[in-house]
């Protein structure tokens, strides 16, 4: 065999092994799901990992469920936005089974110091979660600035969510105006 025949043999070999590996992961999740199933069952776990239940009058289903699922199960929002983030008797880390405070879920009040208080994001008279428009919410979590005062927020990890997708985002605030309203908005 001579060698180009050899080499353009090896390059055939190499380039079916790279297909077949790009396959692998851009389509086929690790469980071997594609991808669209795969985002279809966040949707369906976001709603049943919700603590709270949900008004879905006026908004788009998919991305509340999507919005549960980054909130609830990757974003831990509720570890600073609810005061306490468990109800008595429910909190993980005295080794009980977990129970979400549901009366205080998202609704602020956390006190971290130095005037830094966490923001209660439920939706206000209007419905706009943290009195906010969309647009307010998108750049205060791209900014890092307060909608109102314009403040660098603080201890918030807008550092790391800003990195998500506009998708990801709409979704994350769908999701807020579906959770019941709490308490005072600032
Ligand atoms: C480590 C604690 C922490 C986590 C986790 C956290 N936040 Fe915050 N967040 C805060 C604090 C504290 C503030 C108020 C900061 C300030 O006023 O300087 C805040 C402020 C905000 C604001 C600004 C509200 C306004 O109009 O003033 C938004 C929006 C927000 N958080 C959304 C979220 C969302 C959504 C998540 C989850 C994806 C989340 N936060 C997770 C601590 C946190």
């Amino acid at each position: 065999m001579s060698s180009t025949h050899h080499g353009r043999r090896a390059t055939a070999v190499a380039l079916a092994a790279l297909a077949a590996l790009g396959l692998g992961s851009s389509v086929l999740a690790d469980d071997g799901v594609s991808a669209a199933t795969d985002a279809s069952r966040r949707v369906t776990e976001g709603f049943r990992i919700a603590p709270v239940p949900l008004d879905l009058k006026g908004l788009d289903r998919t991305l509340v469920g999507l919005g549960s699922y980054i909130v609830n199960a990757q974003g831990g929002c509720n570890d600073c936005h609810t005061n306490p983030p468990y109800a008595p008797g429910g909190d993980p880390f005295d080794g009980g089974p977990i129970r979400i405070n549901k009366k205080g879920y998202l609704a602020g009040g956390t006190d971290f110091g130095n005037g830094v208080v966490s923001a209660n994001l439920t939706p206000d008279a209007k419905g706009l979660p943290e009195g906010n428009t969309y647009r307010e919410f998108l750049s205060a979590i791209r900014t890092g600035h307060d909608p109102d005062d314009g403040h660098i927020l603080q201890v918030m990890p807008w550092p790391v969510y800003r990195n998500m997708t506009d998708h990801d985002l709409r979704a994350v605030y769908e999701y807020l105006r579906a959770i019941p309203s709490r308490g005072k908005h600032e």
